[in-house]
């Protein structure tokens, strides 16, 4: 069974239990609590938690999962990924152990057909209910059944809080022959756990207490990739026919061979890893960057890349790698195909931001070689990693070349103490803590936003998160507007008593939370005290211009193309805006004037710019658009333009469409298959945008000293002219090499004249045109002519016909491209040679005279 069939039959058994079968969720979860998705279940949390209703009570998913908690063992071992797949069947409050233990038997034994002598089952401790199901309703013996403690056998929560349970798992021997004395428990080496059943029935608070929750459920996981494994008898997930194709590319594109040295298979296993990771990252829309997802998709990108230049990579090959991920998987999960470029172009573009690194880095590792001893201290390999992002391991092997060492322990003792501050800014745990600070605050209070009528207020300090120069702050209430929906935050300032403090950005950590990030500039914040909060209203303005706009975009895109465009991402920013949409085809110029005449029409008709409040059912039935994928509440905010736009949304608009001023495309383009993203400008930004062109037309009529269209012409004139001499020039340059040629005496060696003339770099054709003129009409005759250049030279020899019996122009250019350090070859008459250690050309020229000398 191949692993696309293994997940399709997974799914079509539980359909056959009345589960509902339904898609993977993003990678991204709408959790704040997590980074990303670890688990099946967490789509599902809220549910468990008893925070909303189920729709269905019986569901099953096939998930895309990403954990690096263990990323180092990536590679190393036959089953660490960081991204994996992982299927699941879910019971709300419906079924419990009976059936979530009975089934689970049936689909392993009776339709993946695992030999039952091979399989064991593990408990937690004291789950009686548990045992009695295996032993008694399945049939298990009673010594198969292993009853394990909390570390194994108890699952959850996936973040600091939350839905948990005792776990009961299916464990499979992959060893030769099962016996009695070998268990999980015993040689877990010889086992894989191919099977999860959490049997979630409590809620962790923050100090690690159970309570119990309102409904019973069933959270189960199991690894496709493992499973796949276990199915295809091979031994590790690398084997399977999930990675097998990934394996085969990285073969290629690298060129090595999977299977024959182990210290460079882990370093193919880890490319085949994380290329999955980085290309499912990217289709669920995480950039690499400094922060959070970003620098998570960032360190995964680079250690596969550092892998690859442990095996010989000196260019960009991962997005090469990625492609074959997404051939793979494409079928399953459409959203790669759709995404194609987006996650090549992305790929490529940090391997070659990190390849400048590496490279910058190889320059700093030599200065460093040259004054170690013996030893490379390991405060350079620190100081190397740390400024430029250069590998240790990359250290250590070029060390190794040249017969240093290097005292890793040092390293790693730094690297312990740079990890333990990175924590606390990057972590996933730290994540979740400083949205737990908020959590709490959240449970008690709610910022109330005045910024929809006011750009200044009063407000009072609620919570100051660190005492840094640059602290997070709470208000009670604020006319700051929070990054969200598209909308970048407001900027401005805090005054108060004694201080004054810069308001740099603004955004939402929990739901009713608004949090500020201060620059203070003079004075301390502290809890309690009274400020006056005032907004950037030039900012706020040229955003709420950009953000009318993008509506009245959106609303004309879907006039001139079709009901088939979709928002797909938006940036309102004050001196952009930006927006994504599904559309298969570039816009024609006309259809981009058309837009932009229908906006500026709306624009010039000023149109007031209705806000209102509604039910979302009364708002969705008068056709206001809403995103599928923004949270709406009971009650939402609908933004009309009459007769032309209505959408929700929360963001910040103008009056009137009179305020938004000349609405100006800049540019359009693709940035995946299938999704189109166009850039404009409104109010002043789009006077500056003319101003500018003036600006350049002016400096461009000046200094062609033209007017009106005559400038064409003037051009037109110009390129001709400039072609001209061009041909000129090269005439004259030929005339001037062929003068150097015929000026170059040439020797007599055993009656046969031997011809060299060394140029400066000239073009391959010009030099083969040279050698033309130099045998022209000769007989008895040996040319060798060279053009070497600042760090390569290319040779052409030419015998003429009456000597080739003995003397072969061929030979002579593959000796030659030795002496040079390249290569060379060809025929008797005409052979070509080129190299890179220009300061042997004389070498060369001595080498064939000898070969003259002897006859
Ligand atoms: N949540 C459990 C796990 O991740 C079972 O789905 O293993």
């Amino acid at each position: 069974m191949n692993s696309d069939e293994l997940r399709e039959e997974f799914l079509i058994f539980f359909e056959s239990k009345g589960h509902k079968v339904l898609p993977s969720a993003s990678l991204i979860p709408n959790d704040p609590q997590l980074l990303f998705t670890v688990a099946g279940m967490v789509p599902f949390k809220p549910i468990f938690w008893g925070k909303v209703k189920p729709v269905y009570t019986r569901v099953a998913t096939c998930q895309k999962c990403l954990r690096t908690n263990d990323i180092d063992n990536v590679g190393r071992t036959p089953r660490h990924q960081t991204f994996f797949e992982m299927l699941g069947n879910f019971s709300f409050g419906d079924y419990f152990k009976k059936e979530a233990i009975t089934w689970a038997w049936e689909f392993v034994t009776k339709i993946l057909k695992l030999p039952e002598e091979r399989l064991w089952v593990t408990i937690y401790r004291d789950d009686d209910e548990a045992f009695r199901i295996w032993k008694d309703l399945v049939g298990i013996e009673e010594k198969k059944i292993i009853r394990m403690g909390k570390e194994t056998n108890f699952w959850g929560p996936a973040g600091p809080t939350g839905p948990c349970g005792p776990c009961s798992e299916i464990h499979y021997f992959t060893g030769s022959k099962p016996s009695d004395d070998c268990t999980p428990e015993s040689c877990e080496e010889q086992f894989l756990e191919i099977w999860n059943l959490v049997f979630t029935e409590f809620n962790q608070d923050e100090e690690g207490r159970l309570h119990p929750l309102p409904k019973k459920n069933i959270d189960t996981g199991a690894g496709l990739e493992r499973i796949a494994s276990a199915i295809q008898n091979v031994k590790s997930n690398f084997e399977t026919d999930l990675f097998k194709p990934v394996i085969s590319r990285i073969e290629e594109v690298l060129g090595v061979r999977y299977g024959l040295d182990e210290r460079k298979d882990i370093s193919i296993r880890v490319i085949a890893d994380h290329s999955r990771a980085v290309s499912f990252l990217i289709a669920d829309g995480v950039f690499p960057s400094n922060e959070e997802r970003g620098y998570v998709l960032r360190r995964i990108l680079r250690r596969a890349v550092r892998h690859g230049v442990l095996l010989g990579a000196q260019k960009p090959f991962l997005h090469t790698v990625n492609d074959a991920v997404i051939e793979r998987m494409k079928k399953v999960y459409p959203e790669l195909s759709e995404r194609r470029e987006l996650i090549m172009s992305v790929t490529q573009a940090e391997e070659e931001r990190f390849f400048k690194t590496i490279v910058q880095g190889n320059e700093m590792l030599k200065e460093i070689m040259a004054k170690s001893n013996k030893k490379i201290d390991g405060e350079s390999v620190f100081k190397l990693y740390d400024t430029y992002g250069f590998p240790p391991d990359i250290v250590v092997d070029v060390a190794r070349e040249n017969g240093l060492e290097v005292d890793l322990k040092d390293f790693e003792r730094l690297m312990e103490e740079q990890r333990q501050k990175a924590r606390s800014a990057r972590s996933d745990i730290e994540y979740a803590k400083r949205t737990d600070l908020y959590n709490e605050l959240a449970k008690s209070f709610k910022t109330i936003f005045v910024g929809y009528q006011t750009l200044d207020c009063e407000a009072e300090v609620i919570f100051v998160k660190d005492d840094s120069s640059t602290p997070e702050v709470v208000f009670d209430k604020t006319p700051f507007y929070a990054e969200r929906g598209g909308q970048v935050s407001d900027v401005g300032e805090v005054h108060w008593n004694d201080g004054s403090a810069v308001v740099e950005h603004v955004y939402i950590p929990v739901e009713g939370i608004v949090a500020h990030v201060l620059r203070i500039k003079s004075g301390q914040l502290q809890k309690g005290m009274k400020v006056k909060l005032t907004v950037d209203e030039k900012r706020r303005k040229a955003t709420a211009r950009n953000h009318t706009a993008t509506h009245l975009l959106h609303a004309a895109l879907k006039k001139v193309l079709g009901e088939h465009v979709k928002q797909a991402g938006s940036l309102v920013a004050p001196d952009r805006l930006r927006f994504d949409f599904t559309h298969h085809q570039s816009l024609t110029k006309e259809q981009l004037e058309k837009i932009e005449d229908l906006v500026n029409e709306v624009i010039l008709n000023s149109l007031p710019v209705i806000i209102e409040e509604k039910s979302y059912k009364e708002a969705i039935s008068e056709g206001a658009i809403a995103l599928f994928n923004e949270k709406y509440g009971e009650v939402v905010r609908v933004v009309k333009v009459p007769q032309f736009s209505e959408e929700l949304c929360g963001g910040t608009h103008v009056e009137n469409t009179g305020n938004i001023g000349l609405f100006k495309i800049i540019s359009e383009f693709a940035i995946s298959a299938g999704t189109r993203r166009i850039e404009a400008i409104t109010g002043f930004n789009s006077l500056n945008y003319l101003r500018d062109n003036e600006n350049l037309m002016e400096k461009i009529y000046e200094r062609l000293d033209a007017s009106g269209n005559d400038i064409l012409l003037k051009i037109d004139g110009l390129i001709e002219k400039n072609n001209n001499l061009n041909k000129e020039l090269q005439q004259l340059r030929s005339k001037l090499l062929i003068s150097q040629l015929r000026q170059t005496p040439s020797e007599q060696i055993n009656n046969i004249k031997f011809l060299h003339c060394v140029f400066e770099e000239i073009e391959p054709n010009e030099l083969r045109n040279l050698s033309d003129v130099a045998v022209s009409g000769e007989s008895s005759l040996v040319v060798l002519l060279f053009s070497v250049g600042k760090d390569k030279v290319n040779l052409i020899v030419r015998v003429t016909q009456d000597l080739t019996k003995k003397i072969k122009a061929g030979d002579i250019a593959k000796q030659a491209a030795q002496i040079l350090e390249g290569g060379g070859g060809g025929r008797p008459e005409f052979a070509q040679a080129g190299g890179k250690n220009t300061a042997k050309v004389n070498q060369v020229i001595e080498y064939a005279r000898k070969l003259l000398q002897q006859g």
